[in-house]
């Protein structure tokens, strides 16, 4: 008799990948990154140290840097915190940042989002800016990891340990750890009433269970994957803050089922990309709820007539209930209505889900595609 034991298999918990298991850890990544941070009707951040009150009142702009689905996350936070705390905010990634002369002084704030904290690009980036005076913040999901050591402060994501190239839950609490801290600033600079502070906070606390929902439902693009399984590409498109979800969604099919995938942004389709537009190929629309973005909504409905009428097939991603959007998707993909600015950490997932679905589908290996690494430390 002889026990069987794969230890790699009692790593993942029964899951058929990593990068399974880590989906399905959404809901505690957020929770948990959430966790000692929220008050009673708002945040605390007392850990951000010599970034105090003060020093925040004291920055005019912030950049934030990083690469690939740490970079998407920084388009969501750009939103986020720009429109709360009333700070410009720039996004670049990393090595475009380092090598173009930034204008930096002391009152810019650079964050550098990492899950691994040691990307070179990021580490490098991080340097140029503290060397040019900048103020430096790092979300980071690895304790005690480089780029955290190296900067100012340090706002930690606590989804777990990610072993998957191809990250998922680690996004989710990136975007989690930039909406605090946007709400962190909105209230030290007084741009927020404590009644919308409390608002949102609400909310983020809803979100583990939500996340929970959206995973429970996931049979239709589980079906979905299946019938696509020989696609050659796919588009995605959002608007707002489902813009860098559409981008999330295609980077994360590029990486492990190796499939042609372009992320844009909807208002862009009529001076590009609808040129790719035939008959059959396929589209995933990230929509906004059109309960509290009325008029995002309308405008990406557009959208999706444009490309319908040129033969496109759509897959929404969209809210519960969202009834107009029916007549104009051929599969809609449903997650619980939340505010705007935390719909990316619903819509996201069944995206990452279906790259899972897809690639397992074609029978590749999901948590270590070809050429790519988990932490890239050479530039
Ligand atoms: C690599 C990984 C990506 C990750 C990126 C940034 O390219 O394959 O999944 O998004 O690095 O990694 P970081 O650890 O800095 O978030």
């Amino acid at each position: 008799f002889e026990v069987d034991w794969d230890a790699s298999a009692a790593e993942k918990g029964g899951w058929p990948s990593f990068m399974a298991k880590e989906v399905s850890e959404g809901p505690e990544a957020v929770a948990n990154t959430l966790r000692g941070r929220l008050t009673d009707h708002g945040v605390d951040l007392g850990e951000l140290g010599v970034l105090d009150d003060e020093a925040l009142r004291g920055i005019d702009r912030i950049v934030i840097v990083a690469c690939g689905t740490a970079a998407y996350s920084g388009l969501v936070g750009k939103y986020a915190i720009e429109t709360w705390s009333r700070v410009p905010v720039e996004v670049d990634l990393a090595h475009e940042f380092r090598y173009r002369d930034p204008v930096l002084d002391e009152r810019t704030l650079v964050i550098s989002i990492s899950q691994s904290g040691e990307t070179m690009d990021t580490k490098m980036a991080v340097e140029h800016a503290a060397a040019a005076g900048a103020r430096t913040l790092s979300i980071c999901n690895t304790q005690g990891a480089t780029i955290p050591r190296q900067s100012e402060a340090v706002l930690y994501t606590h989804a777990g340990p990610e072993v998957a190239v191809a990250s998922t839950k680690a996004f989710l609490a990136q975007v989690i750890g930039q909406l605090l801290f946007g709400l962190h600033l909105a209230k030290v600079r007084g741009t927020m009433t404590d009644e919308a502070i409390a608002e949102v906070v609400e909310e983020l606390r809803e979100l583990p269970d939500e996340l929970r929902q959206v995973l429970a439902e996931q049979e239709s693009v589980h079906e979905l994957a299946h019938w696509m399984s020989d696609t050659r590409s796919v588009l995605f498109l959002g608007r707002h803050v489902g813009y860098p979800v559409a981008m999330e969604g295609a980077l994360k099919l590029k990486e492990i089922s190796y499939i042609h995938a372009e992320g844009f942004a909807g208002g862009e389709l009529k001076h590009g990309p609808i040129a790719l537009i035939e008959p059959g190929q396929v589209v995933f629309v990230v929509v906004p709820s059109p309960r509290n973005q009325a008029l995002l909504h309308s405008k990406i409905i557009s959208n999706i007539q444009e490309i319908r009428a040129r033969g496109a097939r759509v897959i929404a991603v969209a809210e519960a209930g969202d009834a107009a959007v029916l007549p104009y998707a051929d599969v809609v993909l449903r997650v619980p209505l939340t505010l705007p600015m935390l719909e990316p950490v619903l819509q996201v997932v069944p995206l990452h889900i279906f790259a899972l679905e897809l690639a397992t589908a074609k029978g590749l290996d999901v948590d270590q595609p070809r050429n790519l690494a988990k932490s890239v430390t050479v530039e």
